[in-house]
């Protein structure tokens, strides 16, 4: 397939560029200096002319302002980049006859009243810029390309030692307190779902075969952030240190923890977060 990838340098999109290239298809990337601020006129029609050279069959949008707390501090650029960008994706997709894969966020439930597992048809009102962008994004792709495809994220992590761009996510941060020996504490209260990257890279081309419309896309987790990152300790043989590094804290927060059936229902199913661990270790040993 010919597929348009943007945010092909980022923490998703390397990912995604790679797995994709592996598996057959022609990756077109759409880079953010093309992307970036207000598109209108000319700078609209230059993004229009490309998918017109490309003629793809598939869009995959992972560009976004990703960063909760820039979103919060620049509200009008994260209007521009995670509601405008999206919607005008699904312009282009709906006019050019492709199929279009956005990324949505877990953070559309954070303000949602409490529940085991979030389902994708909750009543929603977020309470951060990010997620209420994150939000509105997915429904106004959903009116400008009824076919399009809006995936819910978790919080995601891959270790830097594999190539390209990381982040600092949450079994470093179990490795950061061993490397230092500082105990750290975590909620036995707060439910999320955390994800192995390449695993949901791996699983992000079946995406492009299902139906229109939003759908929870990560690992589920039962366990608290506490047996979390004991979970996480223990598949990176950690345990004995665990006992004295990773401590529990009653304090309460939003649990983002997402139910994936509507996802299963089609056939894609990604491991639960503490196999991820699992996973991450082994690639890694491997
Ligand atoms: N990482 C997570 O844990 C996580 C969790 C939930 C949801 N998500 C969502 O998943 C997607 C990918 O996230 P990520 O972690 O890969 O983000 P990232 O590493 O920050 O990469 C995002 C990419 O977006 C492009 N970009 C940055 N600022 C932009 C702007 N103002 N306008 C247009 N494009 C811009 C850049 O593309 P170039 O490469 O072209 O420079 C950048 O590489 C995003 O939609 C994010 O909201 C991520």
């Amino acid at each position: 397939m010919k597929i348009i990838l943007t945010g092909a340098r980022g923490f998703v999109g390397t990912r995604v560029y790679s797995k994709l290239l592996e598996n057959g298809h022609s990756v077109f990337p759409i880079g953010s200096e093309m992307l970036c601020g207000e598109l209108s006129g000319a700078r609209y029609d230059a993004l229009a002319r490309r998918f017109e050279e490309i003629q793809p069959d598939a869009v995959i949008h992972t560009a976004a302002i990703s960063d909760m707390g820039a979103a919060e501090r620049d509200p009008a650029a994260s209007f521009l980049a995670n509601v405008r960008l999206p919607e005008i994706m699904a312009e282009l997709s709906a006019r050019f006859g492709c199929k279009l894969i956005c990324c949505s966020s877990d953070q559309v439930y954070n303000g949602a009243p409490k529940v085991r597992a979030h389902r994708e048809d909750e009543p929603l009102s977020p309470v951060n810029t990010y997620g209420r962008h994150k939000l509105e994004g997915e429904q106004r792709v959903a009116s400008a390309c009824p076919d399009a495809v809006s995936l819910r994220l978790t919080w995601l992590y891959d270790l830097p030692v594999y190539r390209g761009h990381s982040n600092f996510g949450f079994p470093l941060q179990l490795f950061s307190a061993a490397a230092k020996d500082t105990p750290r504490r975590f909620s036995t209260r707060v439910f999320r779902g955390i994800t192995y990257l390449r695993s949901m890279a791996q699983q992000i081309e079946k995406t492009l075969t299902l139906p229109g419309g939003v759908y929870n896309f990560g690992s589920e987790n039962e366990l608290s952030l506490y047996q979390t990152a004991l979970a996480c300790m223990e598949a990176l043989g950690l345990s004995e240190r665990a006992k004295r590094l990773i401590l529990p804290d009653e304090e309460t927060g939003t649990s983002l923890a997402m139910d994936t059936s509507r996802l299963r229902s089609h056939g894609i199913v990604l491991e639960t977060t503490a196999e991820g661990f699992y996973k991450m270790a082994a690639d890694y040993r491997g």
